[in-house]
């Protein structure tokens, strides 16, 4: 093989030549044997530059995110010189743009190299592959929970593979494992919800669709679970402060959807920010050795989060300079640092092995997961990109899966008067700030890391305002931009009754709210409320005759109480993507019946936020009326509790049966229960299984959510759901992980429906 050696002293490259078919370019080898055969032949610099990911900023011709235009002559010095192995991000290109920036990438690692290790690019195709220009966009993953179908997340996972595996985007930062807790949270539309058991197995069906794509040439892409772990649960609600989590709660909440994703064979997964009970995660041994790999089992790759280890230095303030902070999260585990704008980790892992405090074993350790990563990917034999399937990029196919998801994550969760379907109207106003938005259907991470302008969407998209239109092709739909509002105090009074005047000749108002696109921290708030404007809006359009739909377009659920009366109907929509205005139209026209349900719990008031499966002690009140009701775990916090969200018919429960009414721990109960349709349409129930434990050592929540099911009925047809009890749903991790299997008596719930068992001798 040729190569180039690049002479740093004379900034010359020289041509060289490589015996051909050494052993780690032999794929007939097994993946281990390569690995010790590429690794015995590097250089301590090239493999600390195995360790590292810089920034798509530090090689591209500007140092602007936007522009995918490599410079080459940079990336030969990051490639050659400091043997970097890995780059991430960029922001929404042409394919073809993207299909150049990688090809001369990978060519000047392969080619002009002297082991030819290929680059392995990361990016943040969340929802998606959300920064290529015309990709197939699916609803965030809030959504996705919504629809309590494991389809739609497996689908997101294989479309994006599909649609950006071929362009070298090798790395995907997605699944997000954290569980969506706290409604403040500026992440929590990019959580599958509040529930561990909904988490995992969204997360895992993730996994499999976009790590297990393997269609001939192209190399295969890396799923990411992230932000491991405890991330999303802070204090405050503010993205990257601290929270407090006993080991105990970790096991039992925040680990499951984790494990589940690493036993789906998860290759990479991306660390917390954030410290817990003092102690920042990326410097935590305890968790990102003991807990993650010698307990769960995880052999993968194992990368920090952004400049993380300068965030030791300058933002938790646990290491006094860089070189402690890379010598911090060494030990404690990670495999790469995403730098990502220096080559400072590197220099200072240089000069830490050079000391003898970190051995060139414990960099032998990272590096075999990452060549290991990089051999079972394919980049070896398909290190680069291909340009001749550009035709499967945003195809109809493709898209239709995005459309099927957006559909089923819609929630319903008012409606008077069955105002909704809209069957006959004639004219149809649509105001609020996303009613001609397409930026506020996608949120952040679409097109760039806020969102990206309006301009940057496609001209196909549909807003909820030209969804509208399109589906209901008969009426005048009037659109009423946000200016076009006249706001107390800046209008006359005279102003504002010819407004309303003018909203009283409309059959139906639709008002489109919610919350702008926003990521990570630039999206913390105080205050839950829906924002004031709106409110003011709201208030004033309900003096108007026409009955309001309000369509919350957002990324957490904004309190509603001061709205709740001025709508008939309301629909949380979340964040459904670029198909997401057409199924809004169509559950108002009723061509869908609406089947989501809430995945987090919408908060009723601004200052107590409990997730379903809080502790029976979380709600503690003085009226043993109150207090009874509340050992039955029919109190809540919640507006709309998860699972809540309703449909255009009704469905009844019956004949919640048992197997048997006891068993041991060794044994198993099938529950059955009988679900109708007893209303006038076609519609499908997500049927959610429940089982409570009365009594616990260490205190148990209200009800858990084991299992759940989709079904959908025609008026009049019955479905039988079944479900399996065994002792290892039931069972819950002490502090250490070590699981209790507690006897005694304990709960299944299905509707409406329960029954009581035993667990005995366990
Ligand atoms: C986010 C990650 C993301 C990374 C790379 C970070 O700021 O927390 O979720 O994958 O940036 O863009």
């Amino acid at each position: 093989m040729k190569y180039f050696e690049y002479r740093s002293d004379q900034n010359t490259l020289q041509e060289k030549q490589i015996e051909k078919d050494l052993p780690y370019e032999n794929s007939g080898l097994t993946v281990p044997e390569r690995v010790e055969d590429l690794l015995q032949r590097m250089s301590l610099h090239e493999k600390i530059g195995q360790m590292t990911q810089l920034d798509i900023t530090v090689i591209n011709t500007t140092g602007e995110q936007k522009d995918v235009a490599l410079d080459p002559e940079k990336a030969r010095e990051m490639i050659r010189k400091h043997h970097i192995g890995s780059f991430l991000n960029g922001e929404a290109v042409p394919p073809r743009t993207w299909y150049e920036y990688m090809n001369e990438l990978t060519r000047i690692a392969v080619e002009e190299t002297r082991l030819g290790i290929p680059i392995i690019y990361g990016i943040d195709h969340i929802h998606g592959a959300s920064y290529l220009e015309g990709a197939t966009i699916f609803p965030q993953n809030n959504n996705i929970a919504a629809s309590f179908s494991t389809k739609h997340a497996y689908n997101a996972g294989l479309v994006t593979a599909l649609e950006s595996a071929d362009l070298g985007h090798h790395w995907i930062f997605a699944p997000i494992l954290d569980l969506g807790v706290n409604p403040l949270w500026a992440r929590l539309w990019e959580t599958y919800g509040e529930d561990p058991v909904l988490a995992g197995v969204m997360g895992a069906s993730f996994v499999l669709g976009l790590q297990n794509n393997d269609d001939g040439t192209t190399s295969r892409q890396a799923a990411t679970g992230k932000h491991f772990l405890g991330y999303s649960d802070p204090r405050s609600g503010w993205d990257r402060t601290p929270a407090q989590l006993s080991m105990q709660h970790i096991h039992e909440f925040h680990r499951p959807a984790f494990q589940k994703a690493v036993d789906a064979g998860l290759k990479t997964i991306m660390v917390n920010s954030g410290e817990i009970n003092g102690v920042p995660v990326l410097a935590s041994h305890e968790i990102l050795t003991k807990l993650l790999r010698e307990e769960m089992g995880f052999d993968g790759v194992v990368i920090t989060d952004w400049d993380d280890i300068g965030k030791l230095v300058n933002f938790h303030y646990t290491a006094k300079n860089f070189k402690e902070a890379t010598f911090d999260a060494v030990m404690a585990g990670i495999d790469m640092s995403m730098t990502p704008l220096h080559l400072k980790f590197n220099s200072s892992l240089l000069e830490l092995v050079e000391e003898g405090r970190i051995t060139e074993e414990r960099i032998d350790a990272s590096v075999r997961r990452i060549l290991k990563l990089k051999f079972e990917l394919g980049l070896f034999e398909h290190p680069y990109p291909r340009d001749d399937r550009f035709n499967r990029i945003g195809n109809e196919d493709n898209r239709n899966k995005a459309l099927e998801a957006a559909r089923e994550s819609i929630v319903l969760l008012k409606n008077d008067h069955n105002i909704l379907p809209v069957k006959k109207a004639s004219r149809i106003g649509v105001l609020g700030p996303s009613a001609n938005s397409k930026k506020n259907l996608n949120g952040g991470w679409t097109i760039a890391w806020q969102g990206g302008r309006e301009s940057q969407y496609p001209d196909g998209m549909h807003t909820v305002c030209s969804a509208l239109a399109e589906e209901f092709p008969e009426a005048e739909v009037v659109l009423f931009e946000p200016a076009d509002i006249p706001r107390h105090g800046e209008a006359t009074a005279s102003t504002r009754k010819a407004f309303i005047d003018r909203l009283n000749n409309l059959d139906v108002l639709i008002y489109a709210g919610g919350e702008e696109p926003y990521c990570e921290f630039a999206g913390n708030i105080s205050d839950l409320r829906l924002p004031r404007e709106q409110v003011d809006d709201l208030e004033l359009i309900s003096r108007s005759r026409s009955p309001i739909v309000l369509v919350l377009v957002q990324g957490r659920p904004r309190l509603i109480n001061d709205v709740m009366d001025d709508s008939a109907a309301i629909i949380h929509a979340g964040l459904p993507g670029f198909e997401g205005a057409r199924a809004i139209a169509e559950v108002i026209s009723g061509r869908v019946n609406p089947s989501g349900r809430m995945p987090v719990s919408y908060p009723m008031k601004p200052n107590h936020f409990l997730p379903y499966n809080h502790k029976r002690s979380n709600l503690y009140f003085f009226d043993p009326a109150v207090a009874n009701q509340l050992v039955q775990g029919n109190v809540t916090t919640s507006r709309f509790p998860f699972g809540y969200g309703l449909s255009y018919t009704t469905f009844e429960y019956a004949d919640l049966k048992l197997s048997a009414q006891s068993m041991d721990a060794k044994g198993s109960i099938s529950a059955s229960v009988r679900v109708t349709n007893t209303g006038m349409v076609e519609g499908t129930e997500p049927v959610l299984w429940y089982t409570s434990t009365h009594v616990g050592r260490i205190t148990r929540p209200v009800k858990e959510l084991k299992h759940f099911e989709r079904v959908l009925l025609k008026p009049g047809e019955s479905a039988t759901c079944k479900f399996v009890i065994d002792p290892g749903q039931l069972a819950y991790p002490d502090e250490n992980g070590n699981l209790i299997l507690e006897t005694g008596a304990y709960s299944v719930m299905a509707g409406d429906r329960k029954q009581e068992f035993e667990v005995t001798g366990a």
